[in-house]
């Protein structure tokens, strides 16, 4: 670690801070003449939760910059720490105890990537150890645990980056490009979703034959989580309980929803309803395989009013076609991370007659005086329609989502910055809302949403 760099980093993220916006997103400001890390330094990350995505991520943040240097690891189960030094090497510092990480002055930065119930507690307790954060999705398990995340990352003045890294492909960011000229004209109408049918699919991961109380923390991993006697599927498919995990909504509509808020810069919708049911995988989960939610988006400065569905369906044996369809008053676009098609279509003011209309069954005499009045307010040019127009987006061959999600997230540590694309204020107003669709599943009620304060209302 070099002493001149730690300074660097310590002031400029303490200078950013006052960049911190007061409830609303807002572009972040880089500060000018801001001191660069010079080209030897190498920002020095650990990851908390080596499982399936810590690996990736992992990966990911190795790849995305060589200015990255992976160096610890923590995680409950002994397997998956001699793993992690039989895949990145021996020289890795490896704890059960996530705390040793956070106590070591020589990292820089934390991938938090446990089950979502442990999210808000690693990441408070980074930010104040003064670590730069990359906390995985949902950002919370709860909504209440929202704000006080976003008053840690200000209080800290550290740069802090949620997983949902679809937001840094290219064709995302072309789709956000294409809605924000106009080019669909009006939003009314998105859906999206993410169907499955495999069991690997429906997180019925793999467990490992030696898990037991003696290989694991199984008292850590319950943290804020009822007691209950040691289960290896609790562990392993913690995705299938409340307790620890978010269901379909947490685990993959707020990928969808932070999509859409990219893509439209809406700050989100004020009311949600959920459907839905468990209808296939009767393992014991006690969350839905099967949801339906609508969510109401109010008109901003930004776009018109609009209704959102969103589906996950694991239990859907016909055909599958996930991605997400924004429809407005002149076109649509359709998208997935690698590629989009917009079609523009849009409507001549004058309405026509005749055809499957009323017209024809009206007098002669009704028909040519109505026919004068016609051609009399719709001239030759109002009646021209404009030709459907389809524009395909394929993304360049290599584009890197994850990498480049981690480039933002390490180019902002180096800048000591805290505007990131997707910073814990934009994850919030993912996250709240599809927690908000949870909430309306289990209570059976439609759940109001203040999205400008982030707080949820009565009415
Ligand atoms: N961005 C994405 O595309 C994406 C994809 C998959 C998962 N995720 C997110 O990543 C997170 C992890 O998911 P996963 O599939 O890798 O789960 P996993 O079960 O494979 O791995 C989680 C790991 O966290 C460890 N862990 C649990 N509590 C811990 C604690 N207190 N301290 C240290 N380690 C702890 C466990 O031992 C386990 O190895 C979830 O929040 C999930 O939503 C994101």
């Amino acid at each position: 670690m070099h002493p001149t760099r730690r300074n660097f980093l310590k002031n400029v993220t303490a200078a950013s801070a006052l960049l911190a916006t007061n409830g609303i997103a807002k572009p972040f400001n880089i500060i000018k003449d801001l001191k660069k890390i010079s080209p030897n330094d190498k920002i020095r990350f650990a990851t908390i939760g080596m499982g399936i995505q810590g690996n990736s991520d992992t990966r990911s943040a190795i790849r995305s910059t060589p200015e990255a240097e992976f160096v610890a690891a923590a995680d409950l189960y002994d397997g998956r720490l001699t793993r992690v030094k039989e895949v990145y090497g021996k020289d890795i510092f490896t704890t059960r105890d996530y705390r040793q990480i956070l106590d070591r002055k020589d990292i820089d930065a934390v991938l938090i990537v446990t089950p979502d119930h442990w999210h808000d507690h690693i990441t408070k307790a980074a930010l104040k150890a003064g670590k730069n954060v990359y906390c995985e999705k949902p950002m919370v398990h709860h909504i209440d645990e929202g704000h006080s995340v976003i008053d840690a990352w200000k209080k800290a003045g550290k740069t802090m980056q949620v997983g949902s890294q679809s937001v840094s492909s290219a064709s995302y960011k072309e789709a956000k490009k294409l809605v924000q000229a106009g080019e669909i004209g009006e939003i009314n109408f998105v859906e999206s979703n993410n169907d499955r049918f495999n069991s690997i699919g429906a997180w019925n991961y793999s467990i490992p034959t030696d898990a037991s109380v003696d290989t694991l923390d199984w008292d850590t991993f319950l943290g804020d989580a009822p007691k209950v006697p040691f289960d290896s599927k609790r562990f392993f498919r913690w995705r299938n309980y409340r307790d620890y995990g978010t269901g379909v909504a947490g685990d993959l509509f707020v990928h969808l929803i932070t999509g859409v808020h990219f893509v439209t810069g809406s700050l989100g919708p004020e009311r949600i309803l959920s459907s839905g049911e468990l209808s296939y995988w009767k393992d014991g989960r006690d969350v839905p395989d099967v949801l339906v939610s609508i969510l109401d988006y109010p008109k901003t400065d930004l776009h018109s009013k609009f209704q959102m569905v969103l589906r996950v369906n694991f239990a859907n044996a016909g055909s599958i076609k996930n991605n997400t369809r924004i429809v407005g008053t002149e076109g649509q676009i359709e998208f997935t991370q690698n590629n989009l098609v917009l079609n523009k279509k849009k409507l001549p003011k004058a309405p026509g007659f005749a055809g499957y209309d009323s017209y024809n069954t009206f007098s002669e005499s009704q028909q040519k005086e109505f026919k004068i009045q016609y051609d009399a307010q719709y001239p030759e040019d109002t009646r021209r329609v404009e030709p459907v127009k389809e524009i395909k987006f394929e993304a360049p061959k290599g584009d890197d989502a994850d990498a480049n999600h981690f480039r933002d997230f390490f180019d902002n540590v180096k800048k000591g910055s805290l505007g990131t694309i997707e910073d814990p204020i934009f994850a919030f107003r993912a996250a709240a809302p599809v927690l908000a669709c949870n909430k309306s599943y289990f209570e059976k009620k439609i759940v109001n949403w203040d999205p400008v304060e982030m707080k949820l209302k009565k009415k």
